[in-house]
């Protein structure tokens, strides 16, 4: 059945016990997939989440020119054989669905001297523009023209440059550093983003033989090297925050104990500080992290900003837990105007939150109360489906196909630490 007809239903369950295994980012494997545009012969990504969103990329780079052959329960491994006969053109059908499709810009520009892209889609967050990305590649030498939908970006060579963002994007970050991995001379990027999925594809270009100083830092530096010096590599995908997120989230409303394995802790400071504050038991452990989580947790206040702040994916995660914590938090979105939607589906499990532009007042209720609700993205998805598991009675959630564009077998992860949830 198509996923979106889909639903997950979700009963009140005991604290969930016991270990959960976090698979590798969506945020970094599509990344990664798209980073192979850049050199010929056959790479191999193991930890590769089973993700609607890496099939899709996949059928984006098989229509560029790059086949895959993915063994999810292998190790979650992926072979991508980039063959050299590349096709620099994007098609709306698969853009329109990820916003990462955005990411072979800079590798297609970079490699092939041209790229026809068209608009990226993905989550409706309000309006997502790129002219960070096109002003970054301009300044490296790039022209641009808008037919129709399409943008047509030109360029013989690109050559380094200084760009200073003012904003630290993730995916401009992403498509300058790629574009300038061939581009002649040295290329600076000042205010980059540096989540733990850049350090990962800072990391795999480096290992392909890319020259790049600064990984997981503000500033990088990109020397660039000639095409032939890059050549495929084996590289194993950073594990997912967001989804360890989930599965602390899923341990806190039901006041249980878990283990996620493959969790990061170095990742995920900022959010596992102040899980703490609101009465969670964190230990960091040599695989992972171990959450004990109390009777009721206790309400912040919080504000989502880029790495190493709190992560805007985290956020519905958190107001979740707040809409049943004790007092009163007061949560600022800085990212995405329009990332408040999952309010009113939360409302209709009992929830007590206002919302007011960019920030939400949630007032902690004793006890949620089952009811139909819809997924509205990825993200929020996860967090209904988690405030489900705190919820009396049983919650339908509908909208299922955005929760398997981002999360690995949500439900059977969570059905085998004790919850009572089922797709059908
Ligand atoms: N922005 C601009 N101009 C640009 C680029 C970005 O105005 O040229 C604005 C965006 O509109 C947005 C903000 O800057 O308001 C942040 O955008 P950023 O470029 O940092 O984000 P992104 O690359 O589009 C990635 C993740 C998102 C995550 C954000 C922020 C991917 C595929 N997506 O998006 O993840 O929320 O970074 O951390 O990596 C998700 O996984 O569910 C998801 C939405």
């Amino acid at each position: 059945m198509d996923s979106g007809a889909e639903v997950i239903v979700v009963r009140h369950a005991g604290p969930l016990r016991g270990e959960v295994t976090v698979p590798g980012a969506k945020n970094s494997v599509l990344k990664l997939m798209a980073a192979t545009l850049l050199t010929d012969g056959v790479t191999t990504l193991t930890n590769v989440p089973d993700i609607a969103d890496v099939a899709i990329m996949g059928d984006l780079l098989a229509a560029i020119g790059v086949g895959w052959d993915w063994h999810p329960t292998d190790r979650g491994t992926l072979v991508l054989t980039n063959g050299g006969q590349i096709t620099p053109v994007a098609p709306y059908e698969l853009v329109e669905r990820i916003r990462a499709s955005i990411n072979v810009l800079g590798p297609l520009l970079t490699r092939c001297g041209t790229v026809t892209l068209s608009l990226p889609g993905g989550d409706d967050f309000g309006s997502r523009p790129i002219d960070m990305h096109l002003a970054g590649l301009e300044a490296m030498g790039a022209t641009f023209e808008l037919r129709k939908g399409d943008v047509v970006a030109r360029a013989e060579r690109l050559h380094g440059a200084n760009i200073t963002f003012e904003f630290p994007s993730v995916g401009a970050t992403e498509n300058i550093l790629t574009a300038a991995v061939f581009a002649k001379g040295t290329t600076v990027i000042d205010n980059a983003a540096r989540e733990p999925e850049i350090s990962d594809l800072c990391n795999y270009l480096v290992a392909m033989g890319a020259d790049i100083e600064g990984g997981g830092s503000s500033t990088l530096v990109i020397h660039g090297v000639e095409r032939d010096s890059l050549r495929p590599v084996t590289h194993e995908v950073v594990p997912d925050r967001i989804q360890a997120a989930t599965y602390i989230a899923a341990a806190a409303v039901t006041g249980g104990e878990v283990v996620v394995i493959n969790a990061r802790p170095e990742h995920m400071e900022m959010p596992l500080r102040r899980f703490a504050e609101m009465g969670l038991t964190i230990t960091p452990q040599t695989n992972g992290i171990a959450v004990w989580a109390p009777e009721r947790m206790r309400s912040i206040d919080f504000a989502t900003l880029p790495y190493p702040g709190i992560a805007t994916d985290y956020k519905p995660l958190i107001v979740t837990m707040l809409s049943i914590a004790s007092g009163v938090g007061i949560v600022t979105e800085n990212l995405y105007p329009g990332r408040f939607r999952y309010v009113e589906e939360l409302l209709r499990l009992g929830a007590d939150i206002s919302t007011d532009g960019h920030h939400a007042v949630v007032r902690g209720v004793a006890q949620l109360s089952g009811a139909p609700v819809r997924a509205p993205d990825i993200r929020a998805g996860a967090a209904l489906v988690i405030a489900g598991l705190a919820a009396e009675g049983e919650t339908v959630i509908s909208g299922v196909d955005h929760i398997d564009r981002g999360y690995d077998d949500l439900v059977g992860r969570l059905a085998r630490l004790g919850a009572d949830i089922s797709r059908r």
